[in-house]
């Protein structure tokens, strides 16, 4: 069976949003999304930014029936603050000065006319984990690329992968010359699959779907 694949108009609102995704990654994140929407679970991200890969997100909960969910504080991680590489001075907040992504997140979903699949969850990733207590049908790390933050997601968010379930990770960078913002996710996607709870089902470049095929983390 072909993998599920966004109608052009999602495809239109993906590309047409800032951030970090890449079409083919951002494809296979879909298409991991739809399959595993069909567990009737949500769908959550950790790293929303300006609702890139949330979109897809969004409209693989719209079909599967799910909702799905997005976790960010919205103060941009370490390499996108004023001075690094990766800051889009677009994203400041020009009252307070420091980093606010979340007006252009909920502008990107208006336009895709997906508001009413997403729940935001605005806050510190482990500190919404350590308050979450329910089961989920894909778990997607794209947040804080340090071991800290990497880590932290992991044990924060991949304990609630349901069984048969999907745990998808970015920036994955086995060499280190390709990598841009650290093997952080690199080292947590080998812990997951060292847990002996995940079995490698796709890469799509630095996209990597893992399936939940044991237990623990
Ligand atoms: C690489 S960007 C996400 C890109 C997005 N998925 C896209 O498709 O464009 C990482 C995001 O993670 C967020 N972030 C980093 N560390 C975090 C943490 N500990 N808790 C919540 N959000 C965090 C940042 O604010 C940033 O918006």
């Amino acid at each position: 069976m072909p993998a599920a694949a966004p109608t052009p108009e999602i495809m239109a609102a993906f590309e047409g949003a800032k951030g970090f995704m890449p079409t083919h990654e951002g494809l296979a994140l879909y298409a991991a999304a739809v399959e595993a929407g069909g567990l009737g679970l949500p769908l959550l991200e950790v790293g929303t930014y300006c609702g890139r890969s949330a979109v897809l997100l969004a409209d693989a909960a719209r079909r599967a029936g799910v909702t799905a969910l997005t976790v960010d504080h919205h103060r941009g991680s370490e390499e996108q603050q004023p001075g690094w590489e990766y800051h889009d001075p677009e994203t400041v907040d020009p009252e307070l000065g420091v980093m606010d992504t979340l007006p252009t997140f909920r502008r990107t979903l208006n336009r895709a006319g997906l508001e009413e699949h997403v729940v935001a969850l605005v806050g510190r990733s482990p500190q919404v984990a350590s308050v979450w207590g329910s089961p989920l049908g894909l778990v997607f790390i794209d947040g804080g690329h340090t071991d800290e933050h990497a880590g932290a997601d992991y044990e924060g968010w991949a304990r609630h992968v349901a069984d048969g379930g999907l745990l998808v990770i970015h920036d994955v960078f086995p060499d280190p010359a390709d990598e841009f913002t650290g093997q952080a996710p690199y080292r947590v996607y080998l812990r997951a699959l060292a847990s002996g709870a995940f079995t490698e089902d796709s890469v799509t470049d630095s996209l990597r779907v893992l399936r939940r095929t044991g237990t623990g983390i």
